[in-house]
């Protein structure tokens, strides 16, 4: 009875998806201006992406593109070289430690209840603030892979300073506060290159599993390989490929500390049967032992806390393990 209804509705011209559908684009991750001057339109641009889709494409952002280009060459670098050197920075076993290089690569993964091969390569180095950098981490070769990675990161720390104030400000806190909630000038930096070869068969391999990034915010740079997806409202979205764009995602830590009003985006990525995709994404993360919870400003007793308050590490811990928060 329902399908019957709705198809006589079709007859209605409002109804047909030739007519409705706006302007005959496809619905997309918002891009923003990042150089906008009108702070107020700034700020409510961004507030409404971190709401509404947890993910959004900032262009204007002051990163030369030269420094981009940059860290992209020497990574892509790196994870051309022999097997045998990349495995020299291998992920100490039972460190306990993220940094280092890992790979994937024809290993079994689960999603749901359907197995499929893994097919990514990674490196994580910790890049930002200084005091955390552990250069046994970073490749030696190509020789100008430090340069180049301390280059983006003093140049993404503006960007990060501007984009935790205008967050702040767009749930009417002080420009400040949010940083400071997510551990002040102890915010670390972790850098991630994810490398996914060609793959044979696209159909039984992925990227990474849909998931949601557990730090505060992501900033991620692509190749022009196309394979991030977001998910909005059920339905997945291709993320276009924008020269020099950063792609911002939501992650867990701020969907807490705003207390549910920003979105912690659910993505993945598809693999390519003949191209390699390379993405750099920067996980901003509070210290292991920072404590994160709804800020305290956010919640009364008619917006009630959403969110446990627990230290960071605690939160990573629960949810590589899959225990509950
Ligand atoms: C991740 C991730 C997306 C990409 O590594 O957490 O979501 O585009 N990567 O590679
Ligand atoms: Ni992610």
């Amino acid at each position: 009875m329902r399908v019957q209804s709705q198809l006589s509705s079709l007859g209605q011209k409002n109804e047909q998806p030739g007519i409705t559908t706006v302007h005959g684009k496809v619905l997309e991750v918002p891009i923003i201006d990042f150089s906008d001057p009108d702070e107020e339109k700034l700020i409510v641009q961004i507030t409404e992406a971190s709401s509404n889709w947890g993910m959004y494409q900032i262009v204007n952002h002051d990163i030369p593109s030269e420094v981009i280009s940059k860290l992209q060459a020497v990574g892509k670098e790196f994870f051309e070289l022999p097997q045998e050197e990349k495995e020299a920075y291998a992920k100490p076993p039972d460190s306990g430690s993220i940094e280092g290089y890992g790979t994937k690569l024809f290993k079994e993964i689960s999603e749901g209840d359907t197995t499929k091969k893994g097919w990514v390569d990674n490196l994580f180095n910790k890049i930002w603030p200084p005091s955390v950098v552990n250069y046994q981490f970073w490749p030696k070769n190509p020789p100008s892979y430090r340069e180049a990675n301390e280059e983006y990161a003093k140049h993404l720390h503006n960007v990060v300073e501007k984009l935790f104030r205008l967050l702040s400000l767009g749930l009417g806190l002080q420009g400040q506060e949010l940083k400071k909630a997510a551990g002040g000038d102890n915010l670390e930096y972790l850098l991630k290159i994810n490398y996914y070869p060609p793959c044979p068969r696209p159909d039984l391999a992925l990227g990474v599993v849909a998931h949601t990034d557990m730090s505060t915010v992501t900033i991620l740079v692509p190749n022009d390989v196309q394979g991030l997806q977001a998910c909005k409202d059920g339905r997945w979205y291709d993320v276009k490929y924008i020269p020099n764009a950063l792609v911002i995602h939501i992650g867990d830590q701020m969907e807490i500390m705003s207390n549910g009003k920003y979105t912690s985006v659910l993505h993945r990525t598809t693999v390519n049967k003949d191209k390699t995709r390379i993405s750099w994404p920067v996980f901003l993360e509070p210290p292991a032992d920072h404590v994160v919870g709804p800020h305290p400003q956010l919640v009364n007793a008619v917006n009630q806390p959403k969110y446990k308050t627990k230290k960071y590490g605690d939160y990573v811990y629960c949810k590589i393990n899959k225990l509950p928060q």
